[in-house]
């Protein structure tokens, strides 16, 4: 008996780890059909009579981003909006470019954990567990060195070389989600009120209205 509930206690984890990725695909494909009307957890399958080769293909992440922007940073995502055929399977890309000491700045992505592969230059990385810890792992990473973002833990990047930086992330989800820390706190739209962002953050009315304006 006492097997038993130990039995089904183990079950019941391994259950909840595994939901905690995208459904497993009870088919070999289900390319997302952009003109699909139905709403379900992810995109409606195009007709597979009228799949092709290409609706399993994405060209350009040779392309560096445009990385003219306040952050110096710029993800190109490759996700089942951009590349149909990922559609329930869970998985999916990104290229991310950086000038000397461009930010991707402190982000969440819901649904996945991330895999990042730094393809040129210096990249200082660094995430940060659930409270009450918030411990924060910080690494610089090299050409050719792999990193892993946890799914949900709030994590960054920071080119610390002198040359442009470019890497590319895997992603345990067809649709990862991003989170911005500073736009979902201070950008929200309608605004979080002033005085919940006071008490939050510490700060003064006039930082959170500026901080809100700035976002
Ligand atoms: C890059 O983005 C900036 C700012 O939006 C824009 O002014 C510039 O024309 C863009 N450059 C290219 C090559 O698209
Ligand atoms: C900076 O990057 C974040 C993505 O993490 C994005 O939400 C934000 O719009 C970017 N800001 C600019 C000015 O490009």
């Amino acid at each position: 008996m006492a097997n038993l509930s130990l039995l089904l206690a183990v079950l019941a984890l391994s259950l909840s780890v595994a939901l905690a990725a995208d459904n497993s695909a009870l088919q070999d494909f289900c390319v997302a059909d952009p003109k699909g009307q139905v709403l379900v957890n992810g995109f409606a399958c195009k007709d597979p009579k009228l799949v092709e080769a290409n609706d399993f293909f994405f060209s350009g992440l040779h392309i560096a981003g445009n990385t003219t922007n306040p952050n110096g940073s710029k993800v190109t995502p490759a996700f089942a909006t951009q590349l149909p055929g990922l559609n329930t399977l869970g998985i999916s890309m990104a290229r991310i470019d950086y000038v000397p000491w461009g930010i991707n700045p402190p982000h969440t992505h819901p649904r996945a954990t991330e895999v990042l592969t730094v393809l040129d230059g210096t990249l200082e990385v660094g995430f940060v567990t659930s409270n009450p810890e918030n411990r924060h792992f910080r690494k610089v990473l090299q050409k050719g060195d792999v990193f892993v973002f946890p799914t949900g833990l709030v994590h960054y990047q920071r080119n610390v070389g002198y040359d442009n930086a470019v890497a590319i992330a895997a992603l345990s989800s067809q649709n990862p989600g991003l989170i911005t820390v500073a736009n979902a706190v201070f950008g929200a739209t309608p605004d979080i009120d002033g005085d919940v962002l006071v008490k939050a953050f510490h700060l003064d009315k006039a930082i959170v209205s500026y901080l809100q304006s700035k976002f």
